[in-house]
């Protein structure tokens, strides 16, 4: 497939299309250029049946599908929860406050009393990095990481990586500034590695406290820098991702007060005003008038909410790709 955003349409069942290489998407710091291009061709065709008005198809009629969050989400869950029904999946939704987890429960004995009622695929969200590669070694369901702590939150950046493709022509050259708290951030983290593997140059900015030391040299290829001014961060950037400050750090210490936050990192309107080609992403849920001004929020160059809807594409085609189906059982 050619290194580009183009936009054709091509059957993910067609030979010499590469299949994916992994049985689970624990992250995307192991998923090759190949695979992610797979992953949003996919997407794309997956699209096209969330434009119908029939919006479902059988491609994983007798899979059971596993919702599995430990934390609070509501995108992620939703989104998950609607791939697998536009998908014709039984879905089973696991809520930890009504579940055995708040008797004491391991996550490892959950996991095996769930799968021992014969699941297929497990979507999991945990606080605690690698908890899904956990998983991987309890039971023998294909596992897919819907967040895991301040390690990845792949198919966020994936859907980050639909949501770029349909606005921009290339991910080769292309300069995308991720903004705020890098040093806890899953989407970063998952991003950096996505993008970069397509070819893009990652800006990551935020305050000194918020970014951690050598970050740069996490991926080859000199593809990442580092800055603390918002101004370099925008100069020659495509995309801005704006990420959400959890308020907890500013209780920590980590930045003196929202405001200053804002005055520093905060995307504004006059910053859209100054880069006219400037697109604005953010994974939600946004702090409004700390990572973006309101009126940015509301802007038509902002495309959080496009970012929601190409959600559910992205994660039909990673559920249908890591579901093992037989050749030819194919999306449509
Ligand atoms: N972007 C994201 O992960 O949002 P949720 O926490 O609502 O799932």
């Amino acid at each position: 497939m050619a290194d580009t955003l183009d936009t054709a349409h091509t059957d993910p069942t067609e030979p010499g299309l590469p299949a994916l290489q992994h049985r689970h998407l624990l992250g995307l710091a192991t998923y090759s250029a190949a695979e992610i291009r797979l992953i949003l061709e996919t997407a794309r065709q997956f699209r096209d049946v969330l434009g119908r008005r029939i919006k479902r198809v059988p491609t994983l009629r007798g899979i059971t599908v596993v919702n599995l969050f430990f934390e609070p989400s509501t995108r992620t869950r939703i989104s998950f929860e609607l791939a697998e029904k536009r998908l014709s999946a039984d879905t089973v939704n696991f809520s930890v406050s009504t579940s055995s987890v708040s008797k004491g429960e391991t996550l490892k004995d959950t996991a095996r009393n769930i799968e021992a009622m014969k699941i297929d695929m497990v979507v999991v969200r945990h606080k605690s990095p690698g908890a899904p590669h956990f998983l991987t070694q309890c039971v023998d369901a294909v596992i897919i990481n819907a967040g895991d702590g301040a390690h990845e939150h792949p198919t966020q950046a994936l859907l980050d990586l639909l949501t770029i493709a349909d606005l921009k022509p290339s991910f080769e050259g292309l300069n995308v500034s991720i903004i705020g708290d890098i040093t806890h951030s899953r989407v970063a983290r998952s991003n950096l590695y996505a993008l970069t593997a397509l070819g893009a140059h990652v800006t990551l900015c935020g305050p000194r406290t918020l970014i951690p030391y050598g970050i740069e040299e996490m991926v080859e290829g000199g593809r990442v820098r580092v800055t603390h001014r918002l101004e370099e961060a925008l100069e020659g950037c495509d995309v801005a991702m704006a990420l959400r400050i959890q308020l907890e750090r500013q209780e920590a210490g980590l930045f003196p007060s929202l405001r200053e936050y804002h005055e520093r990192f905060g995307i504004r309107l006059e910053h859209l005003e100054q880069h006219p080609d400037l697109i604005i992403m953010h994974p939600g849920p946004v702090n409004r008038g700390v990572e973006l001004a309101s009126e940015v929020v509301d802007h038509e160059r902002a495309v959080i909410l496009d970012q929601v809807t190409n959600g559910v594409a992205v994660r039909m085609a990673v559920l249908y790709l890591l579901a093992g189906l037989p050749d030819g059982e194919g999306a449509g």
